[in-house]
């Protein structure tokens, strides 16, 4: 365990994108930092950037969160850094996108593990001992698209519904402990993921930086809201979820996402 003073974050998918983003700025508050993610060269560059740039501790940890146990791993190395840490970013995810039945089963079940089983079993394991001190915050990153169903993109919808859900009834079930639980729900962000989920952002007008979702992700820890839109995409996105029937939004919403014929 190390001695220092400083607050401690977790931060998983922080090898690059919004995770990374989140690993700057609360590097520049002052927090000591442990960076989940798979790219040891990259982790373990962050990590040295921000010890050097802001005088925290920044430790890199290798692990693939979609494995089943991971949480377990995690909770174990986090130990050994701190009894209880401070933050905990539930950030990892990528993208799948195109018809159901084309995605691999093996792909699938990464998804379910890396976006529910995992941020589910590690706050089950972080959260007693934030609730038992008295204070913390967990920060799911969910997304716009977890709103409404998403034809194309039917498995990462549903299961940034379910963050969104999750968090949303947790917050309320601890709200007088002085812990804080956030949904972070960016819309399309300029980052790797649509890379690598192989699809092209629609409108390039309306994409937003990481830190722009940072920015207002970790300002609302003042008020603690409990579900965080990001800008005037987030905004819309929301109220048309709650006018537009469902029907007529997935109908529209799946001509948008349907992938080109070949
Ligand atoms: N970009 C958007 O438009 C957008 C919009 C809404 C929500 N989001 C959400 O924002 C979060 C961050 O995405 P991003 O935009 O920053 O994408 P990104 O640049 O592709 O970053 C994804 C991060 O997740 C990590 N990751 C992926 N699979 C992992 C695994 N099996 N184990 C551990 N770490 C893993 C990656 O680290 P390694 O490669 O080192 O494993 C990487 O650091 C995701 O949950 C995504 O769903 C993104």
């Amino acid at each position: 365990m190390t001695t220092s003073d400083n607050s401690f974050a977790i931060i998983t998918g922080a090898s690059r994108g919004i995770g990374a983003e989140y690993a700057r700025e609360l590097a520049s508050q002052g927090h000591d930092l442990l960076l989940v993610g798979r790219d040891t060269e990259r982790l373990t560059r962050l990590s040295q950037e921000l010890e050097t740039a802001h005088s925290i501790h920044a430790h890199g940890c290798t692990l693939d969160l979609a494995q089943p146990n991971s949480a377990h791993q995690l909770f174990v190395i986090a130990r050994e850094y701190r009894q209880t840490p401070d933050f905990v970013i539930n950030n990892a995810g990528f993208g799948l996108y195109g018809e159901f039945v084309s995605h691999s089963l093996p792909r699938i079940q990464q998804m379910l593990q890396l976006h529910i089983q995992t941020v589910v079993e590690s706050i089950r394991l972080f959260l007693p001992g934030m609730i038992e001190r008295g204070s913390g915050t967990i920060i799911n990153v969910a997304s716009i698209a977890g709103m409404l169903p998403i034809p194309y993109f039917a498995e990462y919808a549903a299961t940034k519904a379910f963050l969104i859900s999750f968090s949303e009834a947790l917050a309320e079930e601890v709200k007088s402990t002085g812990v804080y639980i956030q949904a972070c729900c960016p819309g399309q962000t300029d980052t790797d993921f649509h890379a690598s989920a192989g699809f092209r952002p629609s409108n390039p007008m309306a994409v937003q930086t990481a830190s722009q979702v940072v920015e207002v992700s970790l300002a609302a820890l003042k008020n603690k809201q409990p579900v965080v839109t990001i800008g005037w995409q987030g905004w819309l996105s929301s109220l048309l979820t709650k006018w537009v029937p469902r029907k007529i939004l997935t109908r529209e919403t799946g001509r948008r996402t349907r992938p080109p014929t070949t």
